[in-house]
């Protein structure tokens, strides 16, 4: 999709210029790491956002969608295990003070050691430290550290403290009086709200294992090395869809939704070979298997989406803490013809950041394009191809002039449309600048209103990528553009 002049830094600018992305609070210089999203990307977003929903929920019979408070009781932080283990090590510089997470800086320290050609010590430097943090052996890291003379960004020394760990979640307090007020956290993923629901759907809803509930929402982390653009924010919003199933079959379903996961993200327009498996080393505390889908941002390969294999951890954990019991009776026969009868759920895991999606799908819409024309002049233009079916804006409409009744026709033709899909009515500047303008924004469709139309009721369709024109009946704009956003 994207050409060989695809650029980041120019992304962002674009992503500003167009009503993509701007930074929050901007006219205070903006807030690290907090991004807000302006008249297009909003829309881009809600499409992406609604494209999975109705994947996991309408497409699928058995996976149901909630909408949980991010407010959650204090305890279930406890139970969940984010008070005590959600945290990260981190190393701070003793000259700069400035704060890294020890794999980001180890990380960027191999990738320096790549670009150099030393393949064979970038190998060896992230197998160590895989292998050192599987083992949380942070003096190890430290020294692995010091013996590769990784500095720091700022201060160019290797005066490193100790490796120490810092929890990831933003507290707040509830209640008005201070001192009868409590603390309570934002919640760093959607999936516990889930977790302390499944009693209440699985019984109102009837559900039978093996069965899903699904949810988007924002999430919260006090990311200490917060960069890249929307890639690692404070404040995002995840999509995560919990699959309850039998014990002992959690495999099977991991492998499934391992697989269900990456053909979603290839039917999206996402190229298979930009896709690829991550096999996480060292498992987080609720885990028997966990990977990531990684994609190749414009930085290098990333997570995109992890796929959690995440045991009856969570469901045990809150029903040790709330007293209440939470199992499921599966009266399905087993082998010997008898009820599998109460247990506790499995649960398999696929969670997906909406904003990293979203910059998945920017960085390879987004080209800068040139080419030679017939009468040899050079011409370019700066192009989102973002897949029809999830682009802002689908149709744009163009009378060629404000006058001699072809804004009216426009008019009508906007009126019949924007009831289906989002439409753009610009009658302002020459039409070539209004296709460019178009195409900046993503705008897969421009259909222009001309003379000709008044005498046979045709107009002109453009196709952004192709830029090819054709004339098509009036009366056939709607069914086209229904049909091309499949
Ligand atoms: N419930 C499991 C969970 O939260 P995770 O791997 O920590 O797992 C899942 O997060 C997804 O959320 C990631 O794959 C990523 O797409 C997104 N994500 C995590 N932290 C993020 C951040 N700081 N900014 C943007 N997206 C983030």
């Amino acid at each position: 999709m994207a050409n060989e002049s695809n650029n980041f830094a120019e992304l962002i600018s674009h992503c500003k210029e167009y009503g993509y992305i701007f930074q929050s609070s901007e006219i205070y210089d903006g807030l690290a790491a907090v991004y807000d999203y302006g008249q297009n990307g909003a829309q881009l977003k809600k499409n992406i956002r609604d494209h999975w929903w109705k994947s996991m929920t309408q497409l699928h019979d058995n996976i149901v969608g909630i909408d949980a408070a991010i407010f959650m009781h204090p305890t279930t932080w406890k139970a969940s295990g984010h008070i005590d283990n959600f945290s990260d090590p981190m190393i701070d510089n003793k000259d700069s003070n400035k704060r890294y997470r020890v794999d980001h800086l180890i990380e960027a320290h191999a990738e320096a050691l790549a670009l150099e050609g030393k393949k064979e010590e970038e190998f060896t430097l992230l197998k160590t430290m895989d292998e050192l943090l599987a083992a949380t052996d942070y003096a190890g890291i430290k020294k692995l550290i010091e013996d590769n003379r990784i500095k720091c960004a700022i201060s160019k020394t290797c005066n490193w403290t100790e490796v120490r760990e810092f929890n990831l979640m933003f507290s707040t307090q509830i209640g008005s009086v201070a001192e009868e007020s409590d603390t309570i956290y934002l919640r760093p993923e959607t999936a516990q709200g889930i977790f302390v629901n499944f009693l209440n759907v699985q019984k109102t809803g009837r559900m039978k294992i093996p069965f899903g509930i699904a949810q988007t929402g924002k999430a919260f982390r006090n990311e200490i090395v917060a960069r890249q653009f929307i890639f690692r924010m404070r404040e995002f919003e995840q999509m995560e869809m919990q699959f309850f199933v039998r014990p002992g079959t959690q495999m099977e379903w991991y492998n499934f939704w391992k697989a269900e996961r990456k053909k979603w993200h290839e039917g999206l327009g996402i190229p298979a070979e930009k896709l690829r498996y991550h096999d996480h080393v060292k498992l987080a505390h609720y885990a028997d298997a966990a990977l990531d889908i990684e994609f190749e941002f414009p930085f290098g390969w990333k997570e995109l989406e992890g796929i959690h294999s995440r045991t009856d951890f969570d469901l045990k954990q809150h029903q040790e803490y709330s007293k209440k019991k939470i199992q499921y009776f599966d009266n399905d026969l087993n082998e010997a013809g008898k009820p599998f009868g109460n247990y506790t759920p499995f649960v398999v895991e696929t969670s997906v950041g909406l904003d990293r999606l979203f910059l998945t799908i920017i960085s390879l819409a987004y080209a800068n394009e040139t080419w030679t024309k017939e009468d040899g002049t050079e011409d370019s233009r700066v192009v989102l191809k973002i897949p029809a079916r999830i682009a802002p804006t689908k149709l744009a409409i163009l009378p060629l002039l404000k006058k001699d009744g072809l804004p009216e026709i426009a008019k009508e033709l906007m009126n019949d449309c924007k009831n289906s899909f989002m439409c753009f009515y610009e009658e302002k500047d020459a039409i070539g600048k209004r296709y460019r303008r178009m195409d900046a924004i993503g705008t897969p469709f421009c259909v222009t209103i001309d003379h000709q139309t008044k005498e046979d009721n045709t107009v002109t369709i453009r196709y952004r990528d192709t830029m090819v024109q054709e004339r098509i009946a009036l009366s056939e704009v709607k069914k086209l553009v229904l049909e091309k956003m499949g």
